[in-house]
């Protein structure tokens, strides 16, 4: 099957480009090869590649920067679905999407399912919203495939930024009251070549490691897991601060567990608890 990625060189996609199953006809595009703020000349590079699935995990994720480059966020993250779904349906192509907790308010206090009202809080939420609004409506068969926290050895995440503050700083302030699920990277990839082999009936997924943590819990576990594996040297000391005195650009929800059931049932899946998934990505670190 010949399958088009976008994002190749961002942390999902290169975990996609690794676990391609066998015989599948991959191309890699990121945006020197296939730039999604540019609608016609996307539409004429799908025309040219001709794919039978695009997977798109290209995608604006400066979540704090899209508050600003609303515009930039919008073309890439929405209006550049609209025209993949477009090209897919006229050309009988596959699409799955993958998008954000970031399209929930938080308000909810237990996992949210599929079909959960979305009402994103930031700029980056509601152009991923209007992505999945796009690939959803646009196209016959597209899927939508919602994680959370995503992280890996590759590109710039949460796990590798703790790290990294271990060697420049003695405390740290990490924010204490979001809760979510940390995801390895490698296992949304994983789930995602299921669901193109699966195309399950319902079009919304939801993909996360098990259990629920705050930034703050998850900042701890990753110290502890680094310094038992002899990443880091010593600990800073752990600061816990609240989303209002962080003030950060974005407004997150505060509360983004996803329910997973679902998809564990339609992909035959079992997701791994997120200290595990933490353990395997450190130690291939
Ligand atoms: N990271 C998370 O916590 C998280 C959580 C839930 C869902 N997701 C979703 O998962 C998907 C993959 O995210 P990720 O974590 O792999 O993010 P990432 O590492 O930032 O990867 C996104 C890739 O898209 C590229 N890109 C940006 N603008 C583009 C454009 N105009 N044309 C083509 N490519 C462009 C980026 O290039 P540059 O690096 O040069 O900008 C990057 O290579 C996204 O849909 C994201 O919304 C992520």
């Amino acid at each position: 099957m010949k399958v088009l990625l976008t994002g190749a060189q961002g942390q999902l996609g290169r975990c996609l480009t690794e676990s391609a199953p066998t015989g599948t006809d991959l191309v890699e595009t990121d945006i020197a090869e296939l730039d999604l703020a540019d609608s016609e000349r996307l539409m004429s590079g799908l025309i040219d590649i001709a794919p039978e699935l695009i997977i798109n995990a290209g995608a604006f994720t400066a979540v704090d920067r899209a508050e600003e480059e609303i515009e930039s966020a919008t073309r890439v993250n929405d209006t550049a679905v609209g025209v993949i779904a477009g090209y897919c349906n006229s050309a009988g192509c596959e699409l799955i999407q993958v998008s954000t907790d970031y399209v929930f308010d938080g308000t909810k206090r237990s996992p949210y399912l599929p079909d959960d009202p979305a009402k994103p809080l930031s700029v980056y939420g509601r152009t991923k919203l209007g992505g999945e609004n796009a690939a959803l409506g646009g196209c016959d068969s597209s899927w939508v495939i919602r994680s959370s926290w995503a992280y890996s050895e590759y590109g710039q995440n949460f796990v590798k930024t703790m790290l990294r503050l271990t060697k420049e700083r003695k405390q740290i302030e990490v924010i204490n009251d979001q809760r979510g699920s940390p995801t390895y990277a490698r296992h949304l990839a994983a789930a995602i070549w299921r669901l193109a082999e699966v195309k399950p009936a319902a079009r919304i997924l939801h993909c996360t490691d098990a259990g629920e943590l705050s930034w703050y819990d998850f900042a701890e576990a990753i110290f502890a897991e680094g310094a038992s594996l002899g990443l880091i040297d010593r600990a800073p000391t752990l600061i816990p601060v609240s989303s209002s005195d962080y003030n950060a650009a974005a407004t997150r929800p505060a509360y983004s567990v996803l329910d997973n059931e679902m998809t564990n049932d339609l992909l035959g899946i079992e997701q791994m608890h997120w200290r595990v998934a933490l353990q395997t990505m450190l130690a291939r670190f």
